[in-house]
């Protein structure tokens, strides 16, 4: 039973931070993100990824910072162009250096949770064209094979590609990343061989992990779409239609294995069909979108203005699309890991706050009976925010690029009594997020007490 006054997760839940290789190693000058920087204009404050956060080299000691603050599991990604410099060699160090990495998380009882495609690609595979060539999937399947064979017995969550949808959208669609394409048609093919190659690598790792109980799945970035104007159907409209393209579609076929309008034709891919073992989902804002005759272009958002704070990339802040989202993937009838979840604050004045409010509305999930095994906050300390570079802090400690001196800031120490407690205390809510127990409604009935007090445990 939980002591009055606390909204215990259940014991079995990660608590973790997430990040990506390039964005935190520093020198990945082998991959396409590294040339993409060195062009002018390219990334919006001139920066560069350059040293990063050093965290190659000082992954160690990072680590004792992780779990310092109480936190039980780590998301990470593994540099595909550090393992296989040149296509078929494989680099023994860097091999040697990720199971290095490995082993020093779970020697410090932090739980891994490995990306094996977090946006990043050898200069090799783009030369050789790609993700748009369908021969980058079995340069994918080889290299995944390798890290199985490699890392199998130390890691059993595993996330095959982050945001396959984002990734093909900005690089292939806006030509705002790497390689820089602005085509539909590209857009869609990059889909359909991610998902290919998803679907690889999901069967590879059960087949060859020695490891039983391997949970694989893709981080799925979903965003909340509503109407500008309730009362206008094609505002409506167009919020249902961002809502399937964006947050539905791609997982519909993850379960049964069709590729659905705009991705495909309904063509049947069997290696994808029932190709996840939990959804991973990165949350982070709502969109509000309409109908703009003036502004065709923009019909999904941009110019309208968010209902809500917003922070420094822009994005509205909206704790309550979490269990939103949450309710509406429900039927899908898979557990959920929030893969990423976090915001961008150069003074930590508004994550505290975003912290707290959106556990809540993660414990109103789950007191709902969906099924959440862990929460990574994005990220665990500030790093390279790929176009925005290295202006935009998502950290929970502060990097100082040109010292790299680590110091946690006031949301990380509360983010590790959160992880010390396995939940949030009503004093926590009382001084951070004050708003949720004046609007009652956003907590399940049974965990209001007398005075609005919080005591219940949902499923231990
Ligand atoms: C997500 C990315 C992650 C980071 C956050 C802010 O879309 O997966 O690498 O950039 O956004």
């Amino acid at each position: 039973m939980a002591a009055s006054g606390e909204l215990l997760f259940p014991r079995s839940f990660l608590w973790g931070t997430a990040a990506a290789a390039h964005q935190v190693e520093g020198y990945n000058t082998n991959n396409d993100w590294w040339d993409w920087e060195q062009r002018p204009g390219r990334i919006r404050d001139g920066s560069r990824s350059g040293v990063a956060c050093d965290h190659y080299r000082r992954f160690r000691d990072d680590f004792d910072l992780l779990a310092g603050l109480h936190q039980n599991s780590h998301r990470l990604s593994i540099e595909w162009s550090r393992i296989e410099p040149r296509p078929g060699e494989y680099d023994r160090e860097a091999i040697g250096h990720y199971r290095e990495v490995l082993e020093a998380l779970r020697d410090r009882g932090i739980e891994p949770l490995v990306t094996l495609h977090h946006f990043t690609n050898p200069a090799w595979l783009v030369r050789r064209g790609g993700w748009e060539d369908p021969a980058a999937v079995d340069a994918f399947a080889r290299y995944v094979r390798l890290v199985v064979r490699e890392y199998g017995d130390l890691v059993s969550q595993w996330v095959t590609v982050n945001e396959p949808l984002v990734y093909a959208q900005l690089g292939y669609f806006e030509g705002l990343w790497p390689p820089g394409r602005r085509s539909l048609r590209l857009a869609g093919r990059v889909i359909r061989h991610l998902l290919m190659a998803h679907g690889r690598a999901y069967h590879l790792i059960h087949e060859l992990s020695p490891r039983s109980g391997n949970q694989v799945g893709v981080a799925h970035h979903v965003r909340v779409f509503d109407p500008y104007r309730p009362g206008l159907p094609f505002d409506r409209w167009l919020a249902a239609l961002g809502t399937y393209l964006f947050n539905r579609c791609l997982l519909l076929t993850l379960l049964d294995g069709k590729l659905r309008f705009p991705f495909g034709r309904g063509q049947y891919l069997p290696e994808v069909a029932g190709s996840t073992d939990f959804l991973g989902l990165n949350y982070y804002t709502r969109d509000t979108v309409g109908f703009q005759p003036r502004q065709p272009r923009l019909l999904f958002g941009g110019a309208f203005p968010a209902r809500g704070e917003r922070s420094l990339a822009g994005w509205e802040i909206y704790p309550e699309g979490m269990y939103r989202l949450l309710k509406f993937l429900q039927p899908l009838g898979r557990p959920v890991v929030i893969t990423e979840n976090g915001v961008a604050d150069e003074s930590d004045e508004l994550r505290p706050r975003f912290l707290l409010n959106h556990l809540v509305q993660l414990y109103r999930a789950i007191g709902e009976g969906i099924p959440v095994r862990g929460y990574f906050h994005w990220s665990s300390m500030d790093n390279f925010e790929w176009a925005d570079g290295l202006r935009l802090r998502f950290g929970l400690i502060h990097v100082d690029f040109e010292t790299q001196k680590r110091t946690v800031k006031p949301s990380g120490w509360l983010y590790s009594d959160v992880c010390a407690r396995g939940g949030i205390s009503v004093k926590q809510i009382q001084r951070y997020a004050p708003e949720v127990l004046k609007a009652g409604h956003l907590l399940p009935k049974p965990l209001l007490g007398p005075e609005g007090a919080l005591s219940t445990e949902p499923g231990a």
